[in-house]
């Protein structure tokens, strides 16, 4: 697989939401070479863990600081996230039941990787320009 790569053209223009994305790409990265590595089991889904937990971490921020600067489109992006949510659900399930799968590993990039560089380029780009026009710093701590 090709490791994805945080570069400029995937910056968003708002620095926390930057690194965050940083470390969202290092954990799928992680996950990602896990499986193809064939790791052990309890390694492959210690890595799945950590980006699921960390997905939840960062889309929970962008959501409440959507939430606080009354994005108007607050709905479509949380469903986006939602989405998001349900294919590592089911990344999860389908590893327990099968184990690193050629399927699994090529689903990886076909559905997460794809998808997490979409959204960040389309949808988050958008959010980052709304935070901008507007002049709103937003911080971790909300
Ligand atoms: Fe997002």
């Amino acid at each position: 697989m090709n490791e994805v790569k945080w570069t400029n053209d995937l910056s968003v223009d708002v620095e926390l939401i930057d690194d965050q994305h940083k470390m969202l790409i290092e954990h799928l990265n992680n996950f990602a070479k896990a499986v193809e590595q064939h790791q052990g089991p309890t390694e492959i889904a210690s890595t799945l863990s950590f980006l699921i937990d960390y997905t939840d971490f960062h889309f929970s921020m962008e959501e409440r600081e959507m939430k606080a600067h009354n994005y108007p489109a607050y709905d479509t992006h949380k469903a986006k996230h939602e989405e998001f949510k349900t294919i590592l659900v089911y990344m999860e399930s389908e590893f327990r039941d099968d184990g690193p799968t050629a399927i699994l590993a090529e689903s990886i990039d076909t559905l997460l990787v794809s998808w997490l560089v979409k959204h960040i380029r389309v949808v988050d780009v958008e959010f980052g320009m709304f935070l901008k026009d507007r002049g709103i710093a937003i911080s971790e701590e909300g």
